[in-house]
């Protein structure tokens, strides 16, 4: 078999449950040249309508609405992976690096082991028992989106599980914290609470809601029992990071926890704040978001969807 490895017109994706609209209509926002082609379940795959996108072209692009995506390289049938293989282990880039990933629309997947010095992602992906598609994705740094299949557990001690999406975003930006202080907006019950605490951080959670029994234990917790809107300073306390997640509109959220932070502005080493897009007219909102924050001064920025997320995404602000 032929595998297109100068370039194909076809990119597919693998989106979280349930989101394979919001997808769709990031492509209409943001991408229109790229219309949908093919789909079942969480994989679907686009055309690019303008030309082939070569690899060189895709390590550049970046989606929010997806934990994988990539070229769409070829198809085998039964038995042909072999053969796919072999051809592939004599192209250029197999002499870059790669690992090889194989996935199925049918079966529970685990996390790839992602082999930090490997340019590239080999993928097999088994959309029925007669059909595989052969992918090809650039391998980030981090091993994190374009190469994303966490099989992480939420931990029975966490209250909820925005204890992964802190997990995920300090996974995604490769960052180890070493007992810091953390800004939480949005912080009840306390699943992210809960994971950071056990990282040895100081955490200042804002909500008028009740916290776990078990967050208030901690004497590196201490709680702003009240709404965002009604917390005029944080007197001089020093915040290394922001985490949000509030059940308010996004423009409110924001506005909101970029005004708390302003007095830090210099110092803060970034943010991890998730936005709800529950509702398919956010989606063309993500820019005006970004601009916010970059507006604040976030050096870094990256819209992207955790494994952990359902209608939201994460966007994540690093000075580092
Ligand atoms: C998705 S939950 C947060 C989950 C939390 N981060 C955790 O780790 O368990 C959203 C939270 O936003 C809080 N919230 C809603 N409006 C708020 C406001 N105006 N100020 C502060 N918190 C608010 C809610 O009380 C709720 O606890």
């Amino acid at each position: 078999m032929a595998l297109r490895l100068d370039g194909s017109p076809f990119l597919f994706f693998i989106t979280n449950e349930g989101n394979q609209d919001l997808l769709k209509e990031e492509m209409v926002q943001y991408f229109p040249h790229l219309t949908p082609s093919f789909s079942k379940d969480t994989f679907l795959t686009f055309k690019n309508q303008d030309k082939e996108v070569s690899p060189a072209e895709l390590t550049k692009m970046s989606f929010v609405y997806q934990k994988f995506f990539g070229l769409n390289i070829g198809k085998t049938k039964a038995g042909e992976k072999q053969s796919a293989l072999e051809e592939f282990k004599k192209s250029k880039f197999a002499d870059d690096g790669y690992v090889v990933f194989d996935f199925s629309l049918t079966c529970e997947n685990k996390k790839p082991i992602i082999d930090e010095s490997a340019k590239w992602i080999l993928s097999f992906i088994e959309v029925s028992a007669k059909e595989t598609w052969v992918g090809l994705s650039p391998n980030r740094k981090t091993g994190y989106a374009g190469s994303l299949f966490l099989d992480d557990h939420l931990p029975e001690s966490a209250p909820s599980r925005a204890y992964l999406k802190v997990l995920q975003g300090f996974e995604y930006l490769g960052y180890k914290l070493q007992a810091e202080t953390i800004l939480e907006a949005g912080s009840a019950p306390g699943g992210a609470s809960r994971y950071l605490l056990d990282k040895g951080c100081h955490v200042v959670g804002i909500d008028p809601a009740e916290m776990d029994p078990t967050i208030l234990e901690s004497k590196n917790f201490f709680h702003l029992k009240k709404p965002i809107q009604e917390v005029e300073s944080l007197g001089n306390k020093k915040i290394d990071w922001l985490v949000v997640d509030l059940n308010l509109p996004p423009a409110i959220s924001i506005k909101e926890s970029l005004r708390l932070i302003k007095p830090y502005s210099r110092k803060i080493k970034g943010c991890l704040f998730n936005i709800k897009t529950g509702d398919l007219a956010h989606v063309k909102e993500i820019e005006w978001h970004l601009k916010k924050f970059s507006e604040f001064g976030f050096k870094k920025l990256e819209a992207v969807q955790l494994p952990s997320h359902r209608r939201e995404f994460m966007v994540i602000g690093s000075n580092l």
